[in-house]
């Protein structure tokens, strides 16, 4: 295998990509992975940051409130026409809220589903649609080890990954011979603002780290290989799967 079959064989070049929740964390480094192939690509965020954000990794912006229908039914059409296209999603953007099982708020629950698997369902439906008349796309959605466990004090967010992971495999099964991949990543513990409470905790931290063989927090350029794999030709006979990128974590 020579190094220019390698080379196209990982290539984005020509692609465009939207990328939820690409202003900080995970996404921004799935985000610059993308780029970096080669790839043009929209950032999603909700607060002004994701201008700043979107300069700094050479992205288009687009502001939305993923927690609002009406928006998130909107962006991919918005992301088609600032791109003049769609290949890749990348359905990132997500929000963790704790509380006890039997004290947690509908409102909360609300939020976690809506940003977390909602969304995820409405941009999946809407690229899907895209993607099918060109007979070609990527779907990626970001799950969680927490499709696989279920967590402490995080009902919502368990229940909402869990569905990320169902939801990838049914559309993977209507989408996959009609050139739409439909795959999803699995972080397990990462070091980004959603775990700013774990990251340093003495008494999470220990008990967190010792549960994980790689013995460290995941971080941003972890998932960089894997989105690439993904995103490219390298993966078209790779439909509804779940790979988890969690330092040995789902193992133990
Ligand atoms: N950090 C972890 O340990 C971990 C583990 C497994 C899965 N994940 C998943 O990875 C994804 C990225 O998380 P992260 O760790 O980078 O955390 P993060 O908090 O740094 O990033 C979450 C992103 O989602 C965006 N977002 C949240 N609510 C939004 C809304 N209503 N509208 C638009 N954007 C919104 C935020 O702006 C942010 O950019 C999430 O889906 C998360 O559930 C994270």
């Amino acid at each position: 295998m020579n190094r220019t079959y390698l080379e196209t064989l990982f290539a984005l070049s020509g692609k465009t990509a939207l990328v939820t929740g690409g202003s900080a964390g995970l996404g921004r480094g799935m985000a610059e992975a993308l780029i970096g192939a080669g790839a043009r690509a929209a950032i999603v965020g909700r607060s002004k940051r994701v201008f700043d954000a979107a300069e700094e990794i050479g992205a288009i912006p687009l502001q939305a409130d993923l927690a609002d229908r009406k928006q998130a039914q909107a962006l991919v059409g918005q992301a088609v026409e600032a791109l003049g296209g769609l290949d890749i999603l990348v359905n990132n953007a997500g929000v963790q809220i704790r509380h006890p099982a039997e004290v947690f708020p509908l409102e909360d629950w609300d939020r976690v589903l809506g940003v977390n698997l909602d969304a995820v369902w409405i941009l999946a439906q809407a690229a899907g649609r895209h993607m099918l008349v060109q007979g070609y796309g990527k779907i990626i959605n970001v799950a969680s080890a927490l499709s696989f466990v279920g967590g402490i004090t995080i009902p919502a967010y368990a229940a909402s990954k869990g569905g990320v992971a169902q939801l990838t495999k049914a559309l993977s099964n209507e989408w996959a011979g009609r050139g739409v991949n439909v795959n999803a990543i699995a972080p397990g513990y990462m070091n980004t603002e959603m775990c700013a409470a774990l990251v340093g905790n003495p008494e999470r931290e220990p008990m967190i780290l010792a549960r994980v063989p790689a013995g460290r927090w995941g971080l941003p350029d972890d998932l960089k290989g894997v989105v690439l794999f993904l995103a490219s030709a390298a993966a078209d006979y790779v439909h509804g799967v779940i790979i988890p990128v969690d330092g040995g974590f789902l193992g133990r």
